[in-house]
């Protein structure tokens, strides 16, 4: 099916096959979802048909009740994504502009608030819209040869999806702003530094430890790990009161599970708890 004709009216509920997609790749093993954008000639950047298939990857997410865990990354060796897809600007007015940046943010909200953790697996240039997709993961790590950046402002330009409001609040405002102002690049260790990633490995190694990482977050409580997503994202945009509040009633939620029975009952057996996320 040409990308042009792909749309987002799709049904979340289905499940992709590898051959429905022509810019990213979405693959399914041991109840991990793999997704790679698949741009590499472009460096993965993102146009429009990506950005819809990439939609429909994460209702996929979102829907298939046996993926507990994304790892989104990039093919090749150069770049994760290096942003989004400049030849797309020239035709752009202002209007189309709005709505495109409208339509990237629906895309990274769905994202960070799909229900399950969204490893992002950083294996190079991670650059306007790729830092972006990153920010939108639920943490990033890094090969060592990744690069961060926001270089819009040498386009001309601003962040347009979501730079500006997710990266001061992972790394402060003071950084962000000298990364946006800047337009200047960093380097792995460096986002190590400022907690713009949580680890960096090896590029070989970057694949194995996201899947140890995943399996790490398969063992535990499917639906506590959904609470715990949903109340650390909506908490940040809370006050400390109401995100307290707000915790109160997703860990109340949780004794409603029959996971919390399964959990607390196989620690005090001394066994190893099974949990079925309900
Ligand atoms: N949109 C469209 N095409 C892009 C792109 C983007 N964001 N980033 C890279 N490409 C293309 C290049 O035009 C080039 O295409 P070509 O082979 O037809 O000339 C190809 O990808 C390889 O990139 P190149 O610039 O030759 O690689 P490099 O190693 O010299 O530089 C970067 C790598 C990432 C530093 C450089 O490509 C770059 O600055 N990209 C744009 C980053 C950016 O501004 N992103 C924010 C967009 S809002």
């Amino acid at each position: 099916m040409p990308a042009s004709t792909l749309s987002c009216a799709v049904s979340g509920a289905e499940v992709m096959s590898a051959s429905t997609y022509e810019n990213i790749r979405y693959d399914k093993t041991n109840q991990v979802a793999f997704i790679t954008i698949a741009r590499p000639k472009v460096l993965n950047a993102l146009n429009a048909p990506t950005l819809q298939e990439l939609t429909r990857a994460f209702q996929a997410v979102r829907d298939d009740e046996d993926v507990r865990v994304a790892i989104l990354t990039g093919e090749g060796e150069k770049a994760f994504v290096a942003g989004a897809d400049i030849n797309e600007f020239t035709a752009l007015g202002a209007v189309g502009a709005n709505a495109l940046s409208a339509r990237g943010h629906a895309l990274f909200s769905l994202v960070e608030n799909c229900g399950k953790p969204v490893i992002a697996a950083v294996n190079g240039f991670a650059l306007g819209g790729g830092d972006e997709l990153a920010l939108s993961c639920t943490f990033r790590i890094a090969s060592e040869n990744a690069r961060f950046g926001q270089p819009e402002i040498k386009l001309g330009i601003i962040p347009g999806y979501g730079g500006t409001q997710r990266l001061p609040r992972l790394i402060g405002k003071g950084r962000a702003l000298q990364l946006i102002l800047t337009g200047d690049m960093i380097k792995a260790d460096e986002a190590l530094r400022i907690g713009l990633v949580n680890e960096v490995v090896a590029a070989a190694e970057l694949l194995p430890r996201a899947e140890a990482l995943a399996n790490k977050i398969i063992a535990n409580a499917p639906l506590a790990a959904r609470y715990a997503i949903q109340a650390v994202n909506q908490g940040m945009d809370m006050t400390l009161a109401e995100g307290l509040v707000h915790e109160a009633a997703l860990f109340g939620l949780c004794f409603a599970t029959a996971d919390k029975n399964e959990g607390t009952g196989a620690f005090l057996e001394k066994r190893a708890p099974k949990f079925k996320g309900v």
